[in-house]
């Protein structure tokens, strides 16, 4: 029998307004190989704030809902439609990933009924996710839904950077804003894998939050003398490939040159194409959202930049692959895998203003939990 609840949506109409509201929705019984969860804990990622907001220009925002149907629109300027054109007119589910109860099962998928799941695949900001076989892994004994919340962005997204330097040869890696939930994972997974990680911060409380966890490599990015300081640490590591989640700005240029002036530490003579130690700057976010600024001048020919997204990595990787690490974050849920959240919220608390700016500031252990069994 259909059931019915809320779902957040997020629509930018032709004339540049972006709604957020949440919407009552039938949800259909499930296909023989689908199952139907009550979502119980969902996180904001930054990814989904990139859906959910948009282009909208933050401080146009505007409370059109009632306290039963909140609702906020916002402004999106002119200029920035041009790049959502895609999605103008469609009412879009939010939340990339979540867990919770499995209440209604197909006839293929009925051993998951009842049972405690982890699941990705969008639309999670809702009271119920119908969701396909595939897309959901069952939890382990005595794991909740809010430890199952992030189980499959950022330790997927953690794990495929070490895959991805593995598979290119390099020995080492750099990572900026390592303090966050992701670069905690890498900075453990590293260590359990034996591959020297250089983190990239940018204040004394994250150096201290990384060194709780067992780094010996942190780097604060805001103290005199750093570039040189990256310069030491990559010459001892010999990392040559680095993930930056900052993207806007110098800080990639500046590892670059750093592995530039590593490289020539080495070298006996001078050459004029510069060093022949091929450097890799993946930027896989964007938490400084001004242009990126390369000094190409600084670091020779044998460089490339490029975008990282879990989504293609797993594509190129395979089921295989993907399946040996769904599996790690299964066994280490808690441990490695676990994450931090600073509060939890429901669906329509969401959606108020000041919760709202709170959420957007995606600040070091600021993340939010949407829990919709809350009201
Ligand atoms: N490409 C992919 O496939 C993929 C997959 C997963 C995640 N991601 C990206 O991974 C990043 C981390 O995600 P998360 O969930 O782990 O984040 P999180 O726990 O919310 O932490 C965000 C971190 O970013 C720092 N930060 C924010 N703005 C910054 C800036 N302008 N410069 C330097 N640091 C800044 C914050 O430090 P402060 O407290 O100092 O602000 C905080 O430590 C995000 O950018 C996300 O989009 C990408």
């Amino acid at each position: 029998m259909a059931m019915t609840g809320r779902e957040m949506r997020s629509w930018i109409d032709e004339n540049g307004t972006l709604t957020l509201s949440l919407e009552t929705v039938t949800i259909a019984d499930p296909g023989d190989d689908e199952v139907i969860v009550r979502v119980e804990a969902a996180p904001i990622n930054p990814s989904d704030l990139g859906l959910l907001l948009g282009p909208a220009d933050l401080s146009s925002i505007s409370e059109v809902g009632t306290p039963g149907k909140p609702a906020l629109t916002f402004h999106v300027p002119t200029a920035r439609l041009a790049g959502v054109r895609g999605r103008l007119g469609d009412s879009l589910p939010v939340g990339n990933e979540g867990a919770g109860t499995v209440v209604a099962a197909g006839r293929n998928a009925t051993a998951l009924l009842g049972k405690r799941v982890g699941m990705i695949g969008g639309g999670m900001y809702a009271d119920y996710r119908r969701i396909g076989r595939p897309d959901v892994l069952e939890l382990p004994d005595g794991v909740s839904a809010v430890d199952g919340a992030s189980m499959f962005i950022n330790p997927l997204t953690a794990l495929g950077f070490v895959e991805t330097a593995r598979r290119e040869g390099h020995k080492a890696i750099v990572h900026t804003a390592a303090a966050s939930n992701l670069g905690q994972m890498l900075q453990k997974i590293c260590l359990t894998d034996g591959v020297p990680l250089i983190n990239i911060v940018r204040s004394p409380a994250q150096v201290e939050i990384l060194r709780n966890i067992g780094a010996t490599h942190i780097l604060n990015s805001e103290e005199e003398g750093f570039s040189g300081r990256l310069v030491d640490l990559i010459a001892e590591t010999g990392a040559t490939v680095a993930f930056d989640s900052v993207g806007g700005g110098a800080l990639g240029s500046m590892i670059l040159q750093a592995m530039e002036r590593a490289a020539t530490r080495r070298m006996t003579r001078f050459e004029r194409y510069g060093s022949d130690s091929f450097k890799q700057l993946y930027i896989y976010g964007v938490l400084n959202a001004a242009p990126t600024r390369l000094n190409c001048l600084a670091f020779g020919w044998q460089w490339r930049v490029s975008g990282w997204l879990l989504w293609t990595f797993l594509r190129g990787a395979g089921r295989d692959v993907e399946d040996r690490l769904r599996q790690r974050v299964v066994a280490e849920l808690t441990t490695t895998f676990a994450s931090t959240y600073s509060r939890t919220i429901g669906l329509g608390e969401a959606l108020q203003p000041d919760i709202l700016q709170a959420y957007l500031l995606k600040a070091t252990g600021q993340k939010f939990l949407i829990d919709p069994t809350r009201d």
